[in-house]
């Protein structure tokens, strides 16, 4: 079969997603571990009628006018905020994402972080390294207990209620605090409560928003000082959720006990402060990345890919206006 339509791919998909575009497409894979810049991206779109990007892509309408014969952008992630959606509707090209394959995942790293950050495991890890354990004692790296304290959801979608699902046993008390009332979260207890509410309440906070005008800032400093100085932040959604200065501060005052982050402010530059904290957990936005999940994520987006050139309607499709 000829294959007449030609796919630029920025990131290291698993190749799964590659053998399935490749039976129907010309496939550039970005050859480096480092990301393409805006203008490599630019350059190599002059051809393409498909673009595979991750979230460290900006897509905005410059990128898209340098693809003539765009028709379809499929976003490696589940959050969009890299592309222009209205730029793209505007120039009739379809945008997709992957929802649902990663949930699980991403609700595991925001409990690996809670667990970590609660109970100092990478501290204890890192001086475990350094060979200086010479002996056990009462006062050891003493964390904070989990069981029977209060959790607040900021963000009920699917993935803050995955993290819900997922603390059965922990016998915690749920508050979430989400614009739509969550049937499935209020039937496993949970109770939607005001963002101050929750935020004076909990003893972790866990952000599950994706990031728009309304959710940037989310947290400052007015909402960091609302919380317990006992309690913890974990950020597994999108780093501008956070204003990082205020965080970092507040972390500096005392004012929370930890935080745990998995996305950063200006990814993936991290504040300079963070990284000599001991009472902070960092990792390097690994949130959806299991092999079982970033598989599915490569299927998903080749066959969206493949539907959009074939004229056929993505199943994940998050621009239907464009269609007209
Ligand atoms: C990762 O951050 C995603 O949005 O999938």
């Amino acid at each position: 079969m000829e294959k007449r339509w030609r796919v630029l791919v920025t990131i290291n998909i698993p190749e799964i997603g590659v053998e399935i575009l490749k039976k129907y497409c010309q496939v550039e894979v970005n050859p480096k571990e480092m990301k393409l810049s805006k203008e490599e991206i630019m350059d190599r779109l002059h051809d393409k009628q498909a673009l595979c990007c991750g979230i460290e892509d900006i897509i905005d309408g410059k990128v898209m006018d340098s693809g003539p014969d765009l028709k379809v952008i499929t976003n490696y992630a589940v959050g969009y905020d890299n592309i222009d959606i209205e730029a793209a509707t505007e120039r009739g090209i379809l945008v997709t994402n992957t929802p649902e394959v990663l949930t699980e995942a991403v609700a595991e790293m925001a409990w690996c972080l809670l667990l970590c950050v609660a109970r100092r495991a990478v501290e204890a890890d890192s001086f475990v390294r350094a060979g200086r354990f010479k002996g056990s004692g009462p006062r050891f790296f003493l964390g904070t207990g989990i069981g029977s304290k209060t959790l607040g959801i900021i963000g009920a979608g699917r993935i803050g209620t995955a993290v819900v699902k997922e603390s059965i046993g922990f016998d915690l008390e749920i508050l979430y605090y989400d614009p739509v009332k969550n049937e499935k979260l209020e039937k496993m207890g949970a109770k939607k409560v005001e963002l101050d509410y929750l935020l004076r309440h909990s003893d972790f906070v866990s952000l599950h928003v994706p990031l728009t005008g309304e959710t940037t800032h989310l947290i400052g400093e007015r909402e960091l000082d609302l919380m317990k100085k006992t309690a913890y932040l974990i950020n597994t959604s999108r780093g501008r959720v956070i204003n990082e200065a205020a965080l970092v501060e507040a972390l500096e005052k005392k004012q929370i006990a930890g935080a745990a982050l998995d996305v950063y402010e200006n990814e993936p530059r991290i504040t300079r402060e963070l990284l000599g904290m001991r009472n902070v957990v960092l990792t390097p936005h690994i949130g959806s990345a299991t092999r079982e999940t970033r598989g599915k994520m490569s299927i998903m987006v080749a066959e969206d890919c493949i539907a959009a050139l074939k004229g056929e309607r993505p199943p994940r499709l998050l621009n239907p206006k464009a269609l007209a």
